[in-house]
């Protein structure tokens, strides 16, 4: 979400004549991009805006910004703090930018009062390279669970109209992207509370219809809105890719009920059981939050039962982070950083024996891959090459991509040269923790192995 806003943010900056500078050196103007999600996401930010006060000493012309969700919450006390810094905004009135930078010209500006979303026209975007293009179709979140900023930080929510977003995923087609990702803090929930709305089911088959688009990616969705209605339009949809990332946060019904997440560990994995029902060769990934206050020895055992049954592809794990604001911050019963540590590293042992097994059962199979580019000889994997008499490694037949369900895979192209946005089939030879390796096309095997 804060790349999409990045891309939103120098969109409006270059509709207002500005451009890009290859260093902080040559910029008149420096926009820090912030996050608040977790405790050390903030404190980046002060010392990033201390090297910034340095770079004013010896540039007095540069102008310096900090936006986000740090902004949000914490506006003026950065503007009191930041010495250095000119123009505070938040994550809900980004599109005041062009108005607010005239302001920022005469006097310090600070202002992170949300504005409703102005849903009658897209705004201007900046997107990156690469061939996946973000496209938000929700702002903001109402699910509040106990621990999280993102309610404070990006107020309420609000899907954007399905032919807004219709006409934002042609355009980033136009403009060359093959994929998208959707966008918002509770994707699943998408035109709950506009009537006459797609849902996020019937959104994903309008979608499916662009033309020129080879895949839908989404996220992130919340396991109490997961229902059939979109687990079959994932199923049902070709160019959605089976990726679910689905965050469970906890596997203990306790835990989950004081997050206030509204559903148990038993309801949760009833959802995984319809996913992989329905989405053949699905692939799951989640949130976990270890050292919840109060999270007791069996509570920590339920979550590592969950990450045993839901066979995750892969986590992201988090320590417990008190925030300010939040319900939660209040909750006296926290842990000792020792056991937050401990049962870290034991989830992420578990999780790591799971994703290795789920990798190896890869092996032999094949994927579907789209080539983002070449991969330097030297990054080449170790002992792919050598296993079928490919090139060695200082061969620069290998490329680089994404498998439908988001494994990233290294392949050797025998005999052809594929183009980046190339969709190709790849016969998996090896699964590591972090990438599968193998060769394209998977006849090139069997003609080896003949030999
Ligand atoms: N502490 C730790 N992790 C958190 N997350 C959100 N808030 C916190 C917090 N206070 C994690 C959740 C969420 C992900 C984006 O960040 O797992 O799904
Ligand atoms: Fe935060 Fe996600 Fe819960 Fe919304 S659904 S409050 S973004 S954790």
């Amino acid at each position: 979400m804060n790349r999409y806003d990045t891309e939103t943010i120098t969109g409006y900056l270059e509709a207002e004549g500005y451009e890009e500078t290859e260093s902080n050196e040559a910029a008149d103007l420096i926009l820090l991009n912030t996050c608040s999600i977790r405790d050390k996401a903030e404190q980046k930010v002060y010392s990033q805006i201390g090297r910034l006060e340095k770079l004013k000493k010896t540039n007095p012309a540069l102008k310096v910004g900090v936006c986000g969700c740090f902004a949000t919450r914490d506006g003026e006390a950065i503007a009191k703090r930041g010495k250095a810094v000119d123009l505070v905004f938040g994550t809900q009135n980004i599109a005041k930018l062009p108005m607010l930078l005239e302001e920022m010209k005469e006097r310090r500006v600070v202002d992170t009062e949300p504005i409703a979303p102005d849903f009658t026209e897209l705004a201007p975007m900046a997107r990156g390279g690469g061939l996946n293009a973000f496209v938000s179709i929700a702002r903001g979140c109402d699910n509040f669970c106990t621990f999280c900023v993102v309610p404070y930080t990006r107020g309420p929510e609000w899907s954007k109209p399905s032919e807004l977003i219709v006409d934002e995923v042609e355009r980033a087609v136009e403009e060359g992207f093959r994929e998208v990702t959707l966008l918002g803090q509770n994707v699943n929930s998408y035109g709950r509370k506009s009537p006459g709305e797609l849902t996020f089911g019937g959104l994903m088959r309008r979608l499916n219809d662009v033309n020129g688009l080879e895949r839908i990616r989404f996220m992130t969705s919340h396991p109490k809105d997961c229902d059939e209605d979109m687990v079959d339009a994932m199923g049902e949809s070709p160019k959605v890719c089976e990726h679910l990332h689905l965050p469970v946060q906890s596997g203990a019904d306790a835990v989950l009920a004081r997050m206030e997440r509204g559903y148990s560990a038993d309801e949760y994995l009833e959802k995984v059981s319809l996913f992989r029902e329905r989405v053949k060769d699905g692939v799951l990934t989640s949130d976990v939050i270890i050292g919840f206050p109060g999270e007791r020895d069996e509570d920590f055992e339920g979550t590592l039962r969950v990450l045993r049954e839901a066979r995750y592809d892969n986590i992201y794990m988090f320590k417990y982070s008190p925030r300010p604001g939040t319900p939660a911050f209040d909750m006296t019963d926290t842990l000792p950083e020792e056991v937050l540590t401990e049962r870290f590293e034991e989830a992420s042992r578990v999780q790591r024996e799971m994703t290795e097994n789920l990798h190896a059962e890869l092996v032999g199979g094949v994927q579907e891959v789209m080539v983002e580019g070449a991969v330097k000889p030297k990054s080449a994997p170790a002992g792919c090459a050598g296993c079928l008499n490919f090139a060695d490694e200082t061969d620069s037949n290998w490329y680089a991509g994404r498998s439908r369900g988001n494994h990233r895979v290294q392949l050797y192209a025998e005999g052809y040269t594929p183009e980046p946005g190339d969709v190709v089939e790849v016969k998996i030879m090896r699964g590591g923790v972090h990438s599968l390796a193998g060769v394209s096309p998977p006849s090139a095997v069997a003609m080896e192995e003949d030999a």
